[in-house]
């Protein structure tokens, strides 16, 4: 069965474009209710922790060092079906393939710099949000 928890992230790009507020409503009007959320940002060693699944790709470097250019929000989401349905929302990783209507193809800029990501498992959900938050599970009480 499905879980009803998913991990996004709003990029550096869209939250230097100021898109950060739209997106945020996006999904708030999509039905997810927001379990943690914060504004940080990376350094570049901690980008490439949390991408380390694509360290032997030819775009890691580029992605580590993008991930780190500017602050991000990171945030714990929960829906049921959360993982497959956000996926949904988002829209394809290269915008220009992304579906009209996902936040993807309204804000991305680029295939690296795509506004928003979306853990792609329930298990990297737990993974990816516990990466950012500590003590998530307290969260889950309420
Ligand atoms: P995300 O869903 O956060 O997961 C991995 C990220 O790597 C992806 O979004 C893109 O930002 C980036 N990415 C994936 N494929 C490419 C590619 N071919 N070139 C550059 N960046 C990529």
């Amino acid at each position: 069965m499905s879980g009803n928890l998913t991990f996004t992230m709003i990029k550096p790009d869209a939250f230097r474009a100021g898109n950060s507020g739209a997106i945020i409503k996006i999904i708030i009007e999509a039905g997810y209710g927001i379990r943690a959320m914060k504004l940080t940002r990376l350094s570049e060693r901690k980008a490439g922790q949390f991408y380390n699944i694509h360290k032997e790709r030819p775009f890691y470097k580029d992605l580590c060092a993008y991930m780190s250019s500017g602050p991000i929000i990171p945030i714990v989401l929960v829906k049921e079906n959360a993982v497959e349905d956000f996926r949904k929302l988002i829209g394809a990783t290269d915008p220009t393939k992304a579906e009209k209507g996902t936040i993807r193809q309204m804000f991305a800029k680029s295939i690296e710099a795509n506004a928003i990501h979306g853990s792609d498992s329930d298990d990297n959900a737990l993974i990816e949000g516990n990466f950012f938050f500590s003590e998530l599970e307290k969260f889950y009480q309420d």
